[in-house]
């Protein structure tokens, strides 16, 4: 529709028409099989409600999508389409690694291109908009929502989450569907205090602006439809209400033009969060601060009508809310065609599925190796654990992911005919455990996902166990369940379930070459596991096509290449810890370790168990020291670091070259380094490729004494290697002076 007719459109509607459209509700009142991904509540819809909100979420299902949407066109007076939404995380059918994993492939174009099939599969079934991706900076695994981020740095949650945007928004290959992605959650989410889930955030204005913010300002370049406000308060006001937040900072200093959509019940929360005395001041703030899209709260649907009569919300403010909206459904084409793309579904093609493996295969990220790995497949090899046998490599984000379709390592080992014998030895979650992750309730469970082995008498399949000697080799598929992760999922413990743990100890009593595969959504204390095994493989939540790619992995047909996107935690004592926390006036010398008057634990080391960025192949990389060189003056400078990665070793393989940055003196205390530029490269062996990073002056900005921003005249320092804690060689310089 052209501008034109979409203003007229706006200028026809009644006011009840026009806040119908901020009003977002769950399928469920519609349909009443809708996948419910919060509580329902006090929302208790008017007739009127129903026949005029502008979006629904979390129904499923291409026929019955377009029933109601039928259905809904002919009654509603000017015909709007309704506008269908879901938390498409990491894929639609054909289910790819968890964000997290991604991240870690460190290869933003295959997360860009699963992003374009879960587009396309979406779309196929009528679902035109999607709550991802998130971008908050997660650096505390007891988060469950570790698993829906890109890990704990600033930048690559930026890179990862423009890649995904893009996948999902542009006029890809793939169909040219496209759908609205949804930057979230704005903003700082994910530094929740003690890593527990919808708790409040406590941040320094400078950490909040400088690096929780990076990703949003850097994906906001990529035009996200939507951005969605947060559950918590900033600086003690909730973001739904936090008019400086979205109106100054994300509308006026990012530049954000799409629309502004609550999470679920957030601006009715307001109320709980005693910010507003009731529904209708909840209403009131967040109309004035610029919530476009009430998700799921009673607040928008039972007062703003009130308000805007009363004269306390202008008409005005809400046509410009409506006016966002309905030039989202008019860029999906939705005034087009309401039924645009869902000619016929497109789910789990062959492509999609080979994406989704080369995903799986580089987004799991070798610890560990003492030259077990790769397993030659004539060797006897015994596969333990709950995994080997299960297809619960999906999450509990992964919510239109069909189990079904999954395959389990056993059948692909089998169909390799690689001589193995199997022993399940236990279920993921013992009983117990099952009551308290509600895991009973979720569909894994239910749809008998643990299949044929729920009567099975485990005593006796640990029995198995007893055939492994001592020079045998064992690989030990273990790790969280599905529904240890995700939302409403903060943890404590980062230990393995407890059954596992037994099992991972019967098999250690019996051999030490023990290979384990690692399945969880957070990184895990995983010490004692590392202790005993020779090769420690992390799998992540892998998705669809995870069993192939382990099996691949272990075997050699692909060399590991993930490097963490999250570091993994000498205990859970040590958390939250990240490569970039702040240089204290006590910092801990290598040269003096025993010194007590430091910033350390008496007790453990001050480095995580396996720091970001690290990760180890089957071939060796050597990088060379950087060189520099200044391009460009003033505002148009430039800095290019370059090295050279040569591939050592005798198998092809890719290494991930990272470069970081570190302000070396500053009038603020400043994170002992950021990562400012990575690249990824495959190399056969004995070849070796020149990098080049060119780096902007604006990227090198910091926040002075004064919130003022310093852009020049600090000496830095850039480092490039392997990992945040391996570099190769630095450089030093200023911006804005000579090198
Ligand atoms: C609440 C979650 O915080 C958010 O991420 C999600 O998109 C919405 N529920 C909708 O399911």
């Amino acid at each position: 529709m052209d501008t034109r007719d979409l203003k007229r459109l706006l200028s026809g509607m009644s006011l009840r028409e026009k806040i119908g459209q901020m009003i977002q509700l769950t399928g469920m009142y519609f349909d009443e099989e809708a996948v419910l991904t919060g509580t329902v509540g006090e929302v208790k819809p008017e007739e009127w409600v129903i026949r005029y909100a502008g979006s629904v979420l979390g129904m499923d299902g291409a026929e019955k999508i377009r029933a109601v949407q039928e259905k809904y066109m002919e009654e509603h007076p000017h015909h709007i389409p309704l506008l269908f939404m879901a938390d498409i995380i990491h894929g639609y059918k054909t289910i790819a690694p968890i964000p997290l994993g991604q991240a870690c492939s460190f290869h933003p174009e295959l997360v860009h291109e699963a992003a374009e099939y879960a587009a396309a599969e979406a779309s196929s079934e009528g679902i035109k908009a999607t709550f991802s991706p998130m971008v908050d900076v997660s650096k505390d695994p007891r988060w469950g929502r570790i698993m829906e981020s890109f890990g704990e740095d600033p930048f690559l949650n930026g890179v990862m989450g423009i890649a995904m945007l893009e996948g999902y928004q542009g006029y890809g290959s793939i169909g040219g569907a496209r759908i609205a992605g949804c930057l979230k959650h704005f903003a700082g989410y994910g530094a929740v205090n003690a890593g527990k889930e919808y708790n409040d955030v406590e941040l320094s204005r400078r950490t909040f602006m400088e690096q929780y913010m990076k990703p949003f300002r850097m994906a906001v370049y990529a035009d996200p439809a939507m951005v969605m406000t947060a559950f918590h308060a900033v600086d003690r006001t909730p973001v739904s209400k936090n008019r400086e937040l979205l109106e100054e900072i994300l509308r006026g200093e990012l530049g954000f033009g799409g629309t502004i959509i609550s999470d679920w019940g957030a601006i009715g929360q307001l109320e709980e969060q005693q910010v507003a005395s009731g529904q209708k001041e909840a209403a009131c703030a967040a109309a004035e601060a610029g919530v476009d899209i009430d998700m799921m709260s009673p607040a928008y649907m039972s007062h703003l009508e009130e308000l805007v009569e009363e004269g306390r919300i202008p008409e005005s403010a809400i046509d410009r809310s409506v006016w966002r909206i309905l030039q989202m459904k008019n860029r999906l084409g939705l005034f087009e065609d309401p039924f645009a793309g869902m000619k016929r579904s497109v789910c789990l093609s062959p492509a999609a599925k080979r994406g989704a493996l080369r995903l799986a295969c580089e987004s799991c990220v070798l610890v560990k190796n003492e030259g077990i790995l790769p397993l030659d497949p004539g060797q006897k090899v015994f596969w333990a654990g709950p995994y080997i046998d299960s297809r619960e490599f999906l999450s509990r984000w992964a919510i239109f992911g069909e189990h079904a379709d999954v395959e389990t390592i056993e059948t692909v080992l089998k169909g390799r005919k690689i001589p193995v014998k199997l022993i399940p030895g236990c279920e993921i979650l013992s009983e117990e455990e099952m009551r308290i992750w509600c895991a009973g309730d979720g569909k894994p469970v239910e749809e008998g996902i643990q299949g044929d082995r729920k009567d099975v008498d485990w005593q006796k399949q640990y029995a198995g166990v007893e055939e492994i000697r001592e020079d045998d080799t064992v690989v030990l598929v273990l790790g969280e369940h599905e529904a240890q992760s995700g939302e409403a999922a903060s943890r404590a413990f980062l230990d393995l379930p407890e059954r596992q743990a037994e099992l991972f100890d019967m098999v250690a009593r019996r051999t030490s070459h023990i290979v384990t595969v690692m399945i969880s959504g957070r990184p895990l204390d995983l010490r004692r596991i590392a202790e005993r095994s020779e090769a420690i493989l992390l799998a992540w939540r892998p998705g669809t096509m995870g069993a192939q790619a382990i099996v691949r992995l272990i075997y050699g047909e692909e060399s590991p290449s993930g490097k963490l996107a999250a570091g993994i935690p000498w205990c859970t004592g040590q958390i939250p810890v990240s490569y970039w926390d702040m240089t204290t006036g006590h910092r801990m010398s290598e040269a003096d370790p025993g010194n007590r008057f430091c910033s350390r634990y008496m007790d453990i080391p001050n480095t995580p168990l396996y720091p970001f960025g690290f990760g180890l192949s089957y071939t060796e990389f050597e990088i060379t020291p950087p060189q520099m060189r200044k391009e460009g003056a003033g505002e148009e400078e430039r800095i290019c670091v370059s090295c050279r990665v040569k591939n050592t070793g005798d198998s092809s393989g890719a290494e991930v070259v990272q470069c970081y940055v570190e302000t070396i003196c500053a009038p603020v205390v400043r994170p002992a380094k950021e990562l400012i530029r990575f690249r990824k490269v495959f190399l056969e062996p004995g070849r070796e490729r020149e990098i080049e990073f060119a780096i902007e002056r604006k990227e090198f900005v910091f926040y002075g004494e004064d919130m003022e921003p310093i852009d020049g005249g600090i000496p830095l320092r850039i480092t490039v290697g392997n990992s945040s804690y391996n570099a190769a060689g630095s450089v030093d310089f200023t911006v804005g002076g000579s090198v």
